[in-house]
């Protein structure tokens, strides 16, 4: 990314929240920055996150802005706990039973907020701004586990909206390195706590109407959040959703990727995955292993860099197929994406 000589001086501040001194100094930077209506990298368990106070719809336009995010597509809402959660949305029987399981964590619920709650709503409760649920009548909303992104959450005192802190449709970022790639001239703080642990998004599960609904495969297994219902999730098109930002085409790297190769064909870079090579692996323009041994886990955690990385080198991919079960779900959906034309 080109950085005129010129931006240096607005370029991002980055902590190094592994350093104890410096993370306070982190901390209050990030929280002086949301409250100027500034954007901040948040790391979380997941991605890292392009965070902005919910309750500007000013901090959160900038949002949309920095990302060239559609406006229909709606944003995630980061709470430090269940009792901020309720006080924006209902979760209902099946909510209340995931949140109480799975958070903090990697789940995101999508939640029915009371009609006339924007009106009624008491002295302690701020109002989520308009533009994060573009115009739709639930709110997403999520508490993540890492302690980073907790203590920013309990440090700045309101919810922040944050969707995955890269350029939309590009691949999401899991470093502090890759926010700085794609935004490092939009957000005022970076916190850098390192890659992310497990390095894909939030499992989205829709638990507004009678059947819950997984909306997007993510970093908690379909089968975990079904072993704890009792019951299989719904799919969105079972359920008639037109789920606004599951774009056919997003996470792409700017060169094609070929799924379920088999092969290398000349010319071709290699996302691999397991300790079996396909024929043409010799001749790859380059080789990313998701894991060498064919851990799921790892596969996700390593995703989003492999992709950037190969993505630099400008051949396009070949990408060996990933099991769909477990965490595979959430990384063959990704990799689908990934290699789908561009509307
Ligand atoms: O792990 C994650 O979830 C990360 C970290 C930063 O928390 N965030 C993230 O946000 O992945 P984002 O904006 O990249 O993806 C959020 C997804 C979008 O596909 C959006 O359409 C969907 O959540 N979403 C948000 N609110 C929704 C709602 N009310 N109904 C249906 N889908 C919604
Ligand atoms: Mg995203």
């Amino acid at each position: 990314m080109l950085q005129r000589r010129e931006d240096k001086d607005r370029l991002p501040h980055v902590f190094d929240m592994s350093d104890p001194a410096e993370a306070e100094r982190g901390i209050a930077a990030a929280v002086a920055a949301l409250d100027a209506g500034a954007l901040v990298a948040m790391p979380t368990e997941t991605v890292y996150g392009l965070a902005a106070d919910a309750t500007s719809s000013r901090a959160v336009a900038g949002i949309f802005e920095a990302k060239g995010r559609p406006r229909f597509n709606p944003l995630i809402v980061h709470v430090p706990d269940l009792a901020a959660a309720r006080s924006f949305a209902r979760l209902g029987v099946i909510g209340e039973q995931l949140a109480g399981e799975f958070w903090p964590g990697p789940l995101t619920l999508v939640a029915t907020v009371p009609a006339g709650s924007d009106h009624d709503h008491d002295a302690g409760t701020a109002r989520i701004a308009d533009l994060v649920q573009a115009g739709l009548a639930t709110l997403a909303l999520r508490v993540p586990r890492h302690p980073v992104a907790a203590a920013l959450l309990r440090a700045f005192g309101r919810p922040l909206a944050a969707p995955s802190a890269n350029r939309s449709g590009h691949v999401s970022a899991t470093t502090a390195a890759h926010v700085a790639a794609d935004l490092g001239d939009r957000v005022t703080v970076i916190l850098d706590a390192g890659p992310a642990a497990m390095g894909v998004e939030s499992t989205i599960v829709d638990v507004s109407r009678e059947t819950p609904v997984l909306l997007r495969p993510g970093a908690i297994a379909r089968e975990a959040i079904e072993a704890v219902l009792g019951r299989a999730l719904g799919t969105p098109r079972a359920a008639g959703i037109v789920a606004p930002g599951m774009m056919a085409s997003h996470y792409a790297p700017e060169v094609p990727i070929r799924l379920d190769a088999t092969s290398v064909r000349p010319g071709e870079s290699l996302l691999a995955f397991g300790p079996i090579l396909p024929p043409g692996a010799e001749i790859a323009i380059a080789t990313v292993n998701l894991s060498p041994t064919g851990d799921l886990r790892e596969a996700a955690a390593n995703l989003f860099a492999a992709l950037r990385s190969l993505e630099s080198r400008g051949a396009p991919i070949a990408a060996m197929r990933i099991p769909a079960t477990g965490l595979g779900e959430a990384i063959a959906d990704r990799l689908r994406r990934a290699a789908a034309p561009a509307a």
